[in-house]
């Protein structure tokens, strides 16, 4: 009967078979996942995109067969008919969903045998490498499955909602020119324009404002965008953004079309009610409390302003700070009075590590107060200063006197390092953070640069600020923050010609330049540019978080390790000289 198999006469999925097809006969394909040989019984696991179950051979199903089976081994693809039969209560599989059932084979086709492979799917202490070399053997395996099914899922529901909403599809062109998101660039070389060249977006928002202006209203794309910058857990130097862009909106649009799309996202995917509005925070309140600009809120751990508090102390570290116009800020560790004297100098490293000059810290416990400063603060300042850190026995308590950006950012990467294991599994914790700044300060280069891009609008209250205090500009953005991680971010644009190129010459992009990278932008904003706004999702650090993965490698299909590569179609990869030849390029010679 699976003569002339070609897939066709498959009924069922493996890891769908339960009780209700007790006595159906089946026909299954996939991989042998595990067999094992008792004699006068084979048993195999089958396993395909849904899971596993049982079959079972024995010699009533014929002598060919049986022997057969007998020759399979893991990885084999076998397709097989058979009869769906309940367990015997000792031999039920609790750990199987189709535990309580087996398929008794009765006709066997091995579809292709496998070499032994170097790991199988199911195994589970595989170094990465060796996983991503091989990653279609490590594709088999259900938790990936279970991840790219979850990202499929995702993905679905984002274009459902979007389509419902009005939002239009449209792609943009890979082949482009630079585009400000401040990484690196990824170039590709004309062969037509010997010594010119392309650059991948890193994002289409330059082509999403110009489809604004072009009147397409409301745009979204699922799109790839290519960064060259260096790697870390939640980076990829290709990544896909939920890409979107509104007309004639406010920044409270953009925010509760997202919202909407989430709560749908989380009901139709996760079965979860996520509560909106959600939480939002402007920039200055999550540094302030939080020490970070995307705070993690799922514990607590709030930092405290204490200056007031020990203004008047003989705390010679904390009066140097105040002196100077900066601030005396503390975090709470519970339980940390008993941490021992590496800890505390490996906690000095992390702060030291974020920017801080030191790390003041005073132990609480019954036998008296322990620390570096605790002898200057006196009982009465002390005593006021815990409880305003509603810390008792046993804490420790944390200190850091700088200036507000600096105090903030260090007590926030410690509250991170110690409290982020409070942290309880399983929850999400989603929030906006609004009101960035417009432009920070770059020390290094000694000039002012766009935090979010330069294309973003400032708030109209502060636009009159532009020149003469530019630090103090808040733009109209906001980011989307899940867990601690940024899944988003977005903002209302400048619209206006003229607005634009103040901005510009703020970020000392002088005209000419300015003409010469965005003038096609500039130019479209002087024939009719509607007010507009959008945002975009990181959609793998999205996924990574919803399926509870550490790490954003794992729920992409084929990712890059940390150096960029691809281990298993080895690129990147030296090309012939006639290639580099067509395209004008010479290498010096030590690369050739
Ligand atoms: P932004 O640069 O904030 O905004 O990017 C949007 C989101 O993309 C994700 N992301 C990344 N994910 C994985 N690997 C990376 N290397 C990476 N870089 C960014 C983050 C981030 O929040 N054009 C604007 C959006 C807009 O203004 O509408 C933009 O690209 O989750
Ligand atoms: P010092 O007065 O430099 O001996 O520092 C006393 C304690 O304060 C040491 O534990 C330092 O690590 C810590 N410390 C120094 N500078 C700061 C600062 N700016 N904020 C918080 N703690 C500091």
């Amino acid at each position: 009967m699976l003569e002339g198999w070609a897939g066709s006469k498959r009924t069922d999925y493996a890891g769908e078979i339960n009780l209700e097809d007790r006595g159906r006969e089946v026909v299954l394909a996939g991989w042998v996942s595990r067999y094992r040989d008792h004699g006068g019984l084979i048993f195999v696991d089958l396993r395909d995109r849904t899971g596993k179950v049982q079959l079972v051979f024995s010699p009533k199903a014929g002598a060919e067969t049986f022997r057969a089976a007998g020759e399979l081994r893991g990885e084999f693809v076998i397709a097989v008919r058979g009869r769906v039969v309940t367990r015997s209560p000792e031999t039920v599989n609790p750990k199987l969903p189709t535990g309580q059932v087996e398929v008794v084979v009765d006709e066997l086709r091995v579809l292709n045998r496998a070499e032994t492979p170097p790991f199988f799917p199911e195994d589970e202490e595989v170094d990465e490498a060796t996983r991503l070399r091989h990653r279609y053997l490590d594709l088999r395996s259900l938790r990936m499955q279970g991840a790219l099914r979850l990202r499929h899922q995702i993905n679905m529901s984002i274009r459902r909602f979007l389509d419902g909403a009005g939002f239009w599809e449209v792609e943009t062109p890979s082949l482009t020119r630079s585009t400000p998101e401040g990484a690196r660039d990824f170039l590709v070389p004309s062969r037509l324009t010997q010594g010119s060249f392309y650059a991948l977006p890193q994002s289409p928002q330059l082509f999403k404002q110009l489809l604004m202006v072009s009147g397409v209203d409301r745009y979204f794309q699922i799109v790839r965008c290519f960064r060259d910058e260096d790697l870390r857990a939640d980076r990829q130097p290709e990544f896909t953004q939920v890409d979107l862009e509104m007309s004639f909106v406010e920044a409270k649009d953009v925010m509760e079309l997202t919202e909407r799309m989430l709560a749908d996202l989380f009901r139709a995917v996760l079965g979860r009610e996520l509560g909106t509005p959600l939480p939002r925070l402007t920039y200055h309140e999550a540094m302030e409390r939080f020490g970070s600009d995307k705070p993690d809120v799922r514990f607590g751990w709030e930092i405290m302003d204490l200056s007031e508090l020990v203004a008047g102390s003989d705390c010679g570290v904390f009066r140097t700070a105040l002196g100077a116009g900066g601030v005396v800020k503390g975090l709470t560790v519970p339980g940390g009075a008993s941490f021992s004297r590496k800890e505390l100098d490996e906690l000095t490293g992390v702060a030291k590590a974020a920017g801080g000059k030191g790390l003041a810290w005073i132990a609480l416990d019954d036998k008296g107060h322990r620390g570096p400063i605790a002898k200057f603060l006196g009982a009465g300042l002390l005593e006021r200063v815990a409880g305003r850190m509603g810390a008792g026995s046993g804490d420790l308590l944390l200190f850091q006197a700088d200036t507000w950006p600096v105090a903030c950012q260090v007590l926030g990467s410690l509250r991170l390092r110690l409290g982020q294991a409070t942290a309880q599994r399983g929850r999400l914790e989603l929030l906006w953070v609004t009101d960035f700044p417009l432009v920070e300060w770059d020390e290094e280069d000694k000039r002012w640069t766009a935090v979010h891009h330069p294309f973003t609008a400032p708030r109209d209250d502060d636009v009159a600020l532009l020149e003469r205090e530019p630090g103090k500009v808040r733009s109209q953005s906001y980011d989307l923050v899940l867990n601690g991680v940024e899944v988003g971010g977005g903002s209302i644009r400048i619209h206006h010609a003229e607005l634009q190129e103040r901005l510009f010459r703020l970020i000392g992009l002088e005209k000419e330049e300015a003409a010469a990278k965005f003038g096609f932008l500039l130019e479209a904003f002087r024939y009719g540019a509607p007010p507009h706004g959008g945002l975009a999702l990181g959609l793998d650090r999205l996924v990574m978080l919803l399926a509870g993965l550490d790490n954003i490698r794992d729920c992409i299909a084929f990712p890059k390790t940390a150096r960029g590569h691809c281990l298993l179609t080895e690129a990147p990869a030296p090309v012939e000289g006639k290639q580099l030849a067509e395209l004008g390029i010479a290498l010096p010679k030590a690369t050739e």
